[in-house]
C-alpha cells in the first residue's frame, strides 16, 4: 500500500549515563517530538512548520537536524520524491533529554516508512549522527541510536560504527529532572579538557564495564556503584546550580545513583522500582526549588521499543 504521509513519535533519551560519555545512552517512554513527513513532487527538503520550540528552531533544511537527516537519507536511496517535514516540538530544547535527535530520528523513521521501507532501522543511524553534528559540532551516536533503536545501547565504536543493545532488568526505573535553564550541548562540549589523567582512565574504565556488567546481570548494587563519572560531570557541574544537592537528594530518597543527563542541565536517576522513582523525583524536584529552579519531573522505565509510527495516511 502507497501512502502520503507519516506521522511518527520519537522518544527523549539520556545520554552518557554516568561513565559512558558519548558511548552510553538509553530511551524514555515520554517525552518525545512528532514528525509528520509528507511526499512532494518537488525534489529536496523543506519543512513547512514547526510547533512547540517558541520559534529558536531554524526552518531552513541545511540547518535543521531533522531536514539535514532526511537529506542524507534520501540521497542514500536516491530518492525521486521530495519531502515535506512538520516538526512537533514536545520536550524542551537544549535540557539534556536529546531533543535535537528525537527530531531527527522520528523524522528518518517517517521518510523510510513512506518510501516502503528501503533501509532496516539501525540503517538509518549514520543520518541521524549528520543532524547532530549539525545541532553542536559533533555527529555523537549516544542520543541518536537509543531514540533510534530503543532500550540501553552501548556505542562500542565509531570507526567502525559498532552498536550494541544491553539488555536491561525490568523493574530498572529513570527519573529526569528538568531544571528550567538552557544549557547549549555545543558549550558544554566547549568546555571539557581534551586529556585525561591515567588514574581517572582507570577508574572510569571500572565504572563502564561495571554498569554493564550490573544490567547483565541484573545486580542493582553493582549497577549504582558504577553510576559514578569522574571525568566529565566535575567539569559540567557548575553550568547546574544546585547539582550536588540535587544528587544528594535522588540519593536520599533511594536512587542506586544519579548524574546529569547528556549535557545537562536535566539530571537523572537510576531506581529499581517506579515506587522509588516517583519518590526520587519529588525528592529531585524539592531540591531545585531549594535553589529557586523550578522544575519538571519524568518518571519512566527502559524504553525498548523506540519510535513509534502513530499514523500512516
Ligand atoms: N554525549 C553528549 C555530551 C550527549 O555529553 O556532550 C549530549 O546530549
Amino acid at each position: 500500500m502507497l501512502y502520503n504521509t507519516a506521522q511518527v513519535f520519537a522518544p527523549a533519551t539520556v545520554a552518557n549515563v554516568g561513565p559512558g560519555f558519548d558511548i552510553f545512552g538509553f530511551a524514555m517512554h515520554e517525552p518525545g517530538d512528532e514528525v509528520v513527513a509528507t511526499l512532494s513532487p518537488d525534489s529536496g527538503v523543506r519543512i513547512t512548520s514547526i510547533t512547540g520550540d517558541g520559534g529558536a528552531l531554524p526552518l531552513d533544511s541545511v540547518k535543521n537536524t531533522a531536514a539535514v537527516a532526511v537529506t542524507g537519507l534520501l540521497a542514500r536511496i536516491e530518492a525521486k520524491n521530495g519531502i515535506t517535514l512538520e516538526i512537533h516540538k514536545k520536550m524542551p530544547l537544549g535540557s539534556g533529554l536529546g531533543s535535537s535527535a528525537a527530531s531527527a530520528v522520528a523524522a528518518v523513521v517517517a521518510v523510510n516508512e513512506l518510501l516502503g521501507r528501503p533501509l532496516e532501522r539501525h540503517e538509518l543511524l549514520p543520518f541521524t549522527m549528520e543532524g547532530e553534528r549539525i545541532a553542536c559540532g559533533a555527529a555523537h551516536a549516544d542520543n541518536v541510536a537509543p531514540s533510534l533503536l530503543g532500550g540501553f545501547i552501548l556505542i562500542r565504536s565509531y570507526a567502525p560504527l559498532d552498536i550494541v543493545k544491553i539488555p536491561t532488568p525490568e523493574g530498572l526505573t529513570a527519573t529526569v529532572v528538568h531544571p528550567h535553564i538552557e544549557v547549549r550541548t555545543e558549550d558544554a562540549r566547549r568546555i571539557l579538557r581534551r586529556t585525561i589523567p591515567l588514574s581517572s582512565a582507570i577508574t572510569q574504565c571500572g565504572n563502564v564495564a561495571g554498569l554493564i556488567a550490573g544490567l547483565l546481570t541484573k545486580n542493582y548494587g553493582l549497577i549504582g556503584r558504577s553510576l559514578t563519572d569522574c571525568i566529565v560531570e566535575p567539569q559540567r557541574t557548575l553550568l547546574i546550580p544546585g547539582f550536588e544537592n540535587v544528587k544528594h537528594a535522588a540519593l536520599g530518597a533511594g536512587a542506586l545513583g544519579c548524574s546529569i543527563s547528556g549535557s545537562g542541565p536535566s539530571i537523572f536517576a537510576l531506581s529499581s522500582s517506579l515506587e522509588t522513582g516517583t519518590a526520587v523525583g519529588r525528592a529531585m524536584r524539592d531540591a531545585f526549588t531549594s535553589v529557586e529552579l523550578v522544575s519538571d519531573v519524568f518518571v519512566s522505565p527502559v524504553n525498548k521499543e523506540g519510535p513509534k509510527i502513530i499514523a500512516m495516511g
